[in-house]
């Protein structure tokens, strides 16, 4: 249970988040954040995690990334020193959102705490699944890059470094990235939600690729059919 201060802090996070998120559109909007959110309490309610740091750290997790960010990386902290959070607590929520979303060589450094691994999970399965779709495409249309091309083949990247600068089309992103994501998942509740969710991405994945190749499957046809 969270005391009424926490509360307070909580409902105060929430519109500061709100607000600095408005109109956001490469997939970072106040909506991520707040399925995010609740899907971080679903997991620390199994985990047994802290629910005052997984809540701030959940609602802070993406402040760092918003484009009109004029703070910079201490973004979150600042937030929090100007709500009087004591500073223990504003340094285990720093480090859970660093921790969160590290991107570094590999992208498999095992966060050291439940609260971080509970955030991380809930990040991920948040771009997996109907919504993980549609949050790709539209991030992918916010960065020009078209939906797909079958000449591009996706890339393994070796870093992160290649990961940023490669500009793909946003199909290839689930074989680079998303369909990777339920593997790499901490919690077995979180696993358990990704289940479906990724098999909702490999369907419309089989679906895409048939509506895509329907002329030529109906030429080989007509093709065939003439040598009869
Ligand atoms: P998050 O907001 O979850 O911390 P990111 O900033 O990495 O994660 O990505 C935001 C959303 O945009 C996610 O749904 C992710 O799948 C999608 N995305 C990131 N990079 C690409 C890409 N190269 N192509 C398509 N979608 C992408
Ligand atoms: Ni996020």
């Amino acid at each position: 249970m969270l005391t009424q201060t926490q509360q307070n802090m909580i409902a105060q996070t929430i519109a500061f988040v709100k607000s600095g998120s408005a109109g956001e559109s490469t997939g970072h909007d106040w909506w991520h954040i707040y399925r995010v959110e609740k899907l971080a309490l679903y997991l620390a309610e199994k985990e047994k995690a802290e629910l005052f740091l997984v809540r701030l750290a959940a609602l802070l997790h993406d402040v760092d990334d918003w484009k009109f960010n004029a703070i910079g990386s201490a973004h979150a902290e600042n937030w929090l020193k100007s709500l009087d959070v004591d500073a223990e607590t504003i340094e285990k929520v720093v480090h859970i959102i660093a921790q969160v979303s590290y991107k570094g060589a590999g992208e498999d450094t095992m966060p050291d705490s439940i609260e971080a691994r509970v955030v991380q999970d809930a990040d991920r399965l948040d771009a997996l699944g109907a919504i993980g779709i549609a949050r790709a495409f539209a991030y992918g249309g916010s960065k020009n890059r078209e939906i797909y091309d079958p000449e591009v083949l996706p890339v393994m990247h070796a870093d992160f470094e290649a990961y940023k600068t490669k500009v793909s089309h946003t199909i290839n992103h689930f074989y680079e990235k998303l369909l990777l994501l339920k593997d790499r998942l901490h919690t077995s509740a979180a696993r358990e939600l990704a289940e479906k969710r990724h098999e909702f991405m490999e369907e419309f994945l089989k679906n895409f690729f048939e509506e895509w190749n329907f002329e030529e499957d109906g030429r080989r046809k007509i093709e065939d059919r003439s040598r009869k």
